[in-house]
């Protein structure tokens, strides 16, 4: 079932002329009119194919869609991951007692209580009441998990590096040996603190990392020392505790936190640690600001609409096969990484919600990398490629404790940049600027422009502002979950791909293609 959002688009787009010189030449306020701010931050669309007419039909569509209906299902604890038969409360992890007509006030209540744990425990090791077997304090955590129970973490730490107050974390996700052995080349097992993080306490890379780090810490400090050194973030306690995790030592969580959406849970607690649970409920007090915002918003100055409603007008009206995260801002190196995950493993589904093939193509291709230097890497393609790729540029007022001079330099830059996007140089104008002599070349340094992106604004990258800006994400790739009448919330598609891998570690030759077997054959012949 294609819905009506879809049927507009493809409606709308067929005789939709995107010009942006134009656009712009028409309304001088365009860039103030389409702006929206909420959470202290803004979000300037003006740099899209939009008219307000256009950006009134799509969110009449997505009414007609069932939106309401839509999120009263998902604030309410509805099972929406039908194929799990789960709930998505995401937002009840950073809600507070009184949102309980916004979101399920049970899963509020757990949330809390599953949170105040983790801070307790935080505290106890930030304090030094918690120790290693050897009674000396920790000054390392090391969280080992991946996909949702690392990006996110690793994502928000290193956003927020200059708040780190604690313990170091470092974190271990790939199955590569040289990531374990990297980072405990870093470390000291009496002043090392482990997280074994896993919803599913199943994942294969997971538990093969913490057992060499078991093993690392008995080798050096007795068996009886694991105890100390260990504590487990899951879904699954009891499988935590036939690990040999302590029951104390194991935080649970929900079913109903989705992988993707679980930093805010107590996947969170490796920052809690290194943060500092104040700073860490600070990020989950700009996350609620934004969940306000997109349950309150009327949906034509809603961000999460206007970002979900935007990417589907491209991806579907256009056909345009991915969308660009550019950060300008160092410690956002991992935010492009960490939307792969959110929007991609959340919306890159071929099956509607009923299982029938869906009719409409569905999420793109997610990349990106910070600013300036992608600049010297991917713009050109993005200035004078053949494919058109929507941006988001992510640009902050203030450094957090860097030089303000620099600072400015660098949003010069990225306004710069999705300026020449958008307008770009014509080939007279090129001459104009060039010279006639250089008119052999005008062709070759026009710029097209009309090439479309939008602009984030936040006053700094503090926790209340990275806390707004990821729960946007989330809630964008709700908004085209329902454009695209799919399950954002489960993840079939990795499975196959972990039994192949099984079979293959069976050690049975016969299994898989030529090419593989072949391949296997080349490795063994070559391992020393
Ligand atoms: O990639 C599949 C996946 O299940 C993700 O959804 C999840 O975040 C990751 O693997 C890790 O899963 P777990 O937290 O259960 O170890």
């Amino acid at each position: 079932m294609t819905s009506e959002v879809i049927h507009k688009i493809k409606s709308l787009s067929r005789s939709f002329r995107p010009d942006l010189r134009e656009f712009f030449a028409q309304d001088v306020n365009r860039g103030q009119r389409l702006s929206v701010s909420a959470c202290g931050l803004l979000f300037d669309y003006s740099k899209h194919w939009v008219t307000d007419p256009v950006v009134a039909s799509l969110t009449d569509a997505l009414r007609e869609a069932g939106w309401d209906a839509a999120v009263k299902r998902l604030t309410s604890g509805e099972a929406v991951n039908v194929t799990e038969n789960r709930a998505a409360l995401h937002m009840a992890l950073r809600a507070q007692p009184e949102d309980h007509t916004r979101v399920s006030a049970d899963a509020i209540t757990q949330a809390a209580a599953e949170r105040a744990r983790c801070v307790a425990f935080a505290e106890a090791v930030r304090s030094g009441a918690r120790v290693g077997a050897s009674g000396r304090a920790f000054t390392d955590v090391v969280n080992i998990g991946i996909g949702g129970s690392d990006l996110g973490p690793l994502m928000v730490a290193e956003a927020l590096s200059p708040w780190v107050d604690g313990p170091k974390a470092h974190f271990i996700s790939n199955l590569d040996g040289a990531h374990a052995a990297d980072v405990m080349k870093q470390l000291s097992p009496e002043t090392t603190l482990v997280l074994v993080a896993s919803k599913s306490f199943g994942t294969q890379e997971t538990l093969h990392n913490a057992s060499k780090l078991k093993v690392w810490i008995a080798d050096a400090l007795g068996e009886a020392a694991v105890a100390h050194h260990f504590a487990a973030l899951s879904s699954r306690p009891d499988r935590a505790l036939d690990f040999g995790i302590p029951e104390a030592s194991v935080f649970d969580f929900a079913d109903w936190v989705g992988g993707r959406f679980s930093v805010w849970s107590s996947i969170g607690l490796v920052l809690m640690i290194a943060l500092g649970p104040p700073v860490f409920e600070r990020l989950l007090a700009g996350a609620r600001e934004m969940d306000h915002h997109f349950l309150e918003a009327p949906l034509a100055e809603n961000i999460p609409v206007l970002m979900g409603l935007l990417g589907v007008w491209y991806r579907c009206g256009f056909g345009c096969q991915s969308h660009a995260i550019l950060p300008y801002a160092q410690r956002l190196a991992y935010f492009p990484a960490y939307l792969q995950q959110l929007e991609m493993e959340s919306n890159g589904k071929r099956v509607s919600l009923d299982g029938s093939p869906v009719t409409t193509p569905t999420a793109p291709v997610i990349w990106g990398a910070v600013g300036t230097n992608g600049q010297h890497a991917f713009h050109q393609l993005l200035h004078q490629g053949t494919v058109i790729v929507p941006a988001d540029f992510i640009v902050t007022a203030n450094p957090v404790d860097t030089d303000l001079a620099t600072h400015r330099m660098l949003n010069d830059h990225a306004l710069a940049q999705a300026e020449v996007l958008a307008f770009g140089q014509t080939e007279a104008e090129s001459v104009a600027v060039y010279g006639e002599s250089a008119s052999h070349l005008a062709s070759h340094r026009a710029c097209p422009g009309n090439r479309p992106s939008s602009l984030w604004l936040l006053p700094e990258l503090n926790p209340e502002a990275l806390g707004a800006l990821m729960a946007a994400y989330e809630h964008k790739v709700f908004v085209q979950s329902v454009c695209w009448g799919i399950n954002a919330f489960d993840q079939w598609g990795v499975e196959l791909g972990k039994s192949m891998a099984a079979q293959l570690a069976s050690g049975d030759e016969s299994v898989g293609s030529s090419s593989t077997q072949a391949a296997r054959q080349w490795l063994k012949k070559h391992q020393n």
